[in-house]
């Protein structure tokens, strides 16, 4: 049988099926039972928030939490341009306008330099993306949120348990959202989670997420709502996922540091980068390698899925989508991380040996590339 190394796979125990199972033997499949209550008091714990509500999804989380802060057209939000497409798509949904900002070459993430210049009177929300496992610079963004009054939603679906110096994502900033996909750091199959020590606004977002069901009027609605509920079921996967968080995390950490072991050395390769004030959980490993063409970062992939290794493209740039488009000239760093960008293989149960054979198949293949732009740039010379 040929070799198959995936990108990423669940981590599926005893744990997560005894909970589920017994959500179905009980008969409480849909949005009331026990795992709802104790999934949202747990993870408002771990992230140490006031609040926890749990969505059907990353997205519905997103579009519920700008929904519930009254964000509307005319409105516009500041969002990376390198992120996946639900966060300029919630904005969209709200009938405001995305407005993109350039990141960060190290990080991947927004850069707060380059936010001030893109705030105008009609900006209401900056989302920043926590991409890939590590924190957006928090700090730099919520000093200047502050001094615009302006409110900070952070995308964090892809950075469970990360931090900001001692601080988890989701507390950070007036609120956090989370995507519990089945790739992510933890999964509920489908899923979202809002976190928040803002009373006024979690009993908003709780009450349009029941379609906007009057509480002491049952079936009675005095305005437009949502059904962003999560089931039963999604929230007893979620528990057990979030009983076993900190080995998935370590887990994570060790696949990077196994591949930073084999591939750091090699001439022109940047693998994720940590900032001194942030705990990085390496949702997915990032490899960029220095001038390469977006055709070059293309065949590479091409290579290694003939060798059986899964990979993927860095997001496009959000400024490249037809219901985006802008000029590319605006967001340098982005297009340029997304061009030289893959992630490779990063599941919980990725073997040491299986790194090994990614690393020494990728080895050969930066090796020539790094030796052909030096025989071009002598031949220039
Ligand atoms: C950065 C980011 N935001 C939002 C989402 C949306 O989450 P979901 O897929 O659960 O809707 C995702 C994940 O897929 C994501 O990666």
């Amino acid at each position: 049988m040929n070799k198959f190394i995936p990108l990423s796979q669940p981590s599926i125990t005893q744990l997560e099926t005894e909970y589920v199972m017994d959500t179905l033997n009980s008969g409480w499949v849909s949005s009331l039972g026990k795992y709802i209550n104790l999934f949202e008091e747990r993870f408002a714990d771990y992230c140490g928030t006031n609040y926890a509500l749990a969505t059907s999804s990353g997205t519905a989380a997103l579009h519920l939490a700008l929904a519930s802060y009254n964000i509307k057209a005319g409105d516009e939000v500041i969002i990376p341009d390198l992120t996946f497409i639900a966060t300029a798509n919630a904005v969209t949904y709200t009938g405001a306008n995305i407005v993109l900002v350039d990141i960060e070459q190290d990080t991947l993430c927004i850069d707060p330099a380059k936010i001030e210049q893109a705030i105008t009177e009609k900006t209401k929300a900056i989302i920043p993306v926590h991409l890939y496992g590590h924190p957006a610079n928090m700090i730099e963004i919520n000093k200047l949120a502050q001094n615009y009054n302006i409110l900070v939603l952070e995308d964090a679906a892809e950075a469970h348990g990360a931090k900001v110096k001692w601080q988890k994502t989701g507390s950070l900033g007036d609120c956090g959202i989370f995507s519990f996909y089945g790739n992510k750091i933890m999964t509920c199959g489908e899923g979202g989670m809002i976190t928040t020590n803002d009373e006024e606004f979690y009993q908003r977002a709780k009450y349009l997420r029941d379609h906007a069901m009057n509480s002491s009027k049952r079936y009675w609605h005095d305005e437009v709502g949502y059904n962003y509920r999560m089931t039963n079921m999604q929230a007893a996967l979620g528990l057990a996922q979030l009983e076993r968080i900190d080995e998935l995390i370590n887990k994570k950490i060790e696949i990077f540091e196994l591949y930073k072991k084999f591939l750091l050395g090699i001439p022109g390769v940047k693998l994720n980068f940590t900032a001194d004030w942030a705990s990085n959980v390496y949702w997915l490993i990032c490899l960029e390698i220095e001038g390469y063409t977006e055709k070059e970062r293309n065949h590479l992939m091409d290579a290694l899925k003939l060798k059986g290794i899964e990979t993927r493209p860095y997001f496009y740039p959000i400024s490249d989508m037809p219901m985006y488009k802008r000029n590319k000239m605006n967001t340098p760093v982005t297009h340029e991380a997304y061009q030289r960008g893959i992630n490779l293989p990063s599941y919980f149960e990725l073997k040491d040996d299986d790194i090994a054979y990614i690393c020494e198949s990728l080895q050969p293949l930066i090796e020539v590339h790094q030796f052909l732009l030096g025989s071009a740039d002598i031949l220039s010379e």
